[in-house]
């Protein structure tokens, strides 16, 4: 079978595939594919192993009729027209689980850099401006004992909910349905809107779907606390970005830490960051060397049992 890796992986991971499988990989590590590479490379490839930054709809599945699988080195798939793919018998592949752990510590992560200001302070010291102690010098606010409100209680969202349990913060979340694991842990599921208007830090680590695009926009923004944190480690698709610029320079919310965007990648002339107030990631939610090798592990692992005809790890079952 031909298998096409959209971006360079570790050479011992690509020989591994190789043993079973003709294996072509894109040869840059940062850029994405261009549009007209990926539909002519994986043309005659049974087997794609894509990055979400690669868009496999409609056009790209019609123009490879070899196509048996879709391997998203990611959790999330929306990046994938996962309806057409399964019309055309095509197996689709995430990498849950093994991200889960470190991508909750992002969240985590961002919550103290945006309340605590972290990222303004050695802005301040790196330019020169630090002239002396001071009473209200970069004072931000406490996480401890506050309350978080998860948007999209998963197995990253549980994982965030714990670590938060571990701070005395109030969990609180809004799913799809109610979590056994979550009420477990002792977080109280409530409406949306009752998130929106009673947390002091709003986490999305939820899935973008047709249901939840667009949800944090002016009116949802408008119902928060003027002092929430809004943090968003799902994808930019929840968020109406315009919207979250006009509450922030509003001083309708108090801050905002942004892993994930609608148009990635974003260059300086993105608003959010002329914002002191608002911090930006370049998707980094499950980049460590550790996390990521295992997810790469696991779509090599998937492949295999693919053209072994066997059954992947982890295919994707529900939309
Ligand atoms: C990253 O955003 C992922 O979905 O794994
Ligand atoms: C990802 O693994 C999630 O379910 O949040």
């Amino acid at each position: 079978m031909k298998v096409l890796i959209t971006r360079s992986i570790p050479k011992h991971y690509v020989e591994q595939l190789e043993s079973v499988a003709e294996v072509e990989v894109y040869p840059e590590t940062i850029k994405p594919m261009p549009r007209e590479a990926l539909l002519e490379s994986s043309k005659d490839k049974s087997i794609v192993i894509s990055m979400l930054s690669d868009t496999i709809d409609k056009e790209f599945i019609d123009n490879n009729p070899d196509l048996k699988a879709v391997i998203n080195l990611a959790v999330g798939y929306d990046n994938i027209d996962i309806d057409y793919a399964r019309s055309k018998d095509i197996t689709v592949c995430n990498t849950p689980d093994v991200l889960t752990e470190t991508t909750a510590e992002l969240a985590f992560t961002l919550m103290f850099v945006t309340a605590r200001r972290i990222i303004e302070a050695n802005e301040l010291v790196k330019e020169g401006n630090w002239v002396g102690w001071s009473p209200y010098l970069l004072a931000g606010l406490d996480v401890y004992k506050k309350t978080v409100g998860i948007f999209g209680m998963g197995n990253i969202g549980t994982a965030l909910a714990k670590r938060c349990i571990g701070l005395n913060m109030h969990v609180q979340y809004h799913n799809r349905s109610e979590s056994e694991a979550a009420k477990a842990l002792g977080a109280n599921y409530v409406s949306f809107n009752e998130l929106l208007e009673t947390s002091d830090f709003i986490i999305c680590t939820a899935p973008l779907t047709n249901e939840t695009k667009n949800i944090f926009n002016k009116d949802a923004f408008k119902k928060m606390k003027s002092s929430v944190i809004f943090i968003n480690i799902g994808r930019g698709g929840h968020v109406v970005e315009n919207d979250l610029l006009e509450a922030i320079q509003n001083e309708e919310i108090y801050a905002a830490g942004i892993d994930v965007l609608n148009n990635e990648p974003v260059g300086k002339e993105h608003p959010f960051l002329s914002e002191k107030r608002i911090t930006v990631l370049p998707h980094i939610g499950s980049a460590t060397v550790d996390t990521r090798n295992a997810m790469i592990e696991l779509c090599i692992k998937n492949a295999e049992l693919i053209i072994e005809g066997k059954k992947p790890v982890s295919e994707v079952k529900n939309n």
